[in-house]
């Protein structure tokens, strides 16, 4: 059995992850640098029976899984999930169209149906790129004037990928919100990620606990991992008083510090499920 793994730098999430397969039996590594890698189209035979991306830019990572996938080959995860999962506007519509509860979200393509949709909606808001991760470039609104403001920067100054207006409701969480990790149809393990910010990602410096994955939580995260395409994602979810919501779906999950923090073998995990994408199960 031959796995690709395509990745960028080596960080310690892909180093955990060769760790596991190099204890199954059986199974051989072939490591894909993206840096060196290229694509002769329609030409193209790799000689593995599965890949898994682990690229650290978005781009190389969407790109590289539909040449890879062109050429045959069966991706974890999919290109379609990487595609949705890679655009938060995309996502949404995925998680409504599976009745997934997420927060109130609108979208808007003008400065002023922007604004207007704002102050519809109420304050706070939080305006997102629709592609971005780690936090980068969120703005909490807080009244109209900062708004006024954040739509006319983000018009005179932004590039092509604020020209969509991506508006949350901004959902009130108690210092915290969840960050959950399904594998194939079961969510093995979730961490609470806390901080004195607004913005919990710990990319920002957000404290990881265990999160005990109760059903409730379970079933919220394998439905937004199937409504995104499934395979193996990493799910941001607020808790509120009334329920739990999808926030976003991560497609190139990180998990390093949540190994020790929630004591699953995540790699292994991946690693078990990734064989059986492979075998056809
Ligand atoms: N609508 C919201 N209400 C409250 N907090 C939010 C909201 N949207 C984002 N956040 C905070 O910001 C963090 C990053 O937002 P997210 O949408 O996950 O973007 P990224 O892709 O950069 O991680 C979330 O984990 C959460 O802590
Ligand atoms: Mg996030």
């Amino acid at each position: 059995m031959k796995i690709g793994l395509l990745h960028s730098l080596l960080r310690k999430d892909e180093k955990y992850l060769m760790d596991e397969f190099a204890k199954i039996k059986g199974v051989e590594l072939v490591l894909i640098d993206d840096r060196e890698i290229t694509f002769n189209l329609g030409k193209d035979k790799f000689d593995v029976d599965v890949l898994i991306e682990r690229c650290i830019n978005h781009s190389r990572a969407l790109h590289g899984l539909k040449l890879f996938e062109a050429a045959g080959i069966k991706c974890v995860n999919s290109y379609n999930v990487a595609t949705i999962c890679g655009d938060k506007l995309l996502t949404s519509v995925a998680l409504a169209e599976n009745n997934v509860s997420q927060p109130e979200v609108r979208v808007a393509f003008t400065e002023e149906s922007a604004l207007k949709a704002i102050e519809e909606m109420g304050y706070p808001v939080v305006l997102k790129p629709a592609v971005g991760s780690w936090g980068r470039l969120l703005s909490k609104i807080n009244d109209k004037d900062a708004a006024e403001a954040i739509l006319e920067h983000k018009t005179v100054l932004g590039s092509y990928h604020h020209s969509i207006f991506y508006i949350q409701k901004y959902v009130e969480k108690k210092g915290k919100d969840i960050r959950s990790f399904v594998v194939g149809d079961k969510c093995i393990a979730a961490i609470y990620r806390t901080s004195p910010h607004w913005i919990t990602n710990t990319a920002r410096g957000g404290v990881a606990t265990n999160c005990p994955v109760t059903e409730e939580l379970n079933d919220i995260s394998v439905r937004a991992a199937q409504a995104v395409g499934g395979g193996i994602v990493a799910i941001d979810v607020f808790e509120t008083e009334q329920c739990l919501m999808v926030n976003e779906v991560n497609y190139t999950m990180e998990y390093k510090n949540s190994i020790t923090t929630t004591g699953v073998n995540i790699p292994q995990k991946m690693a078990e499920y990734i064989l059986q994408v492979a075998e056809g199960k």
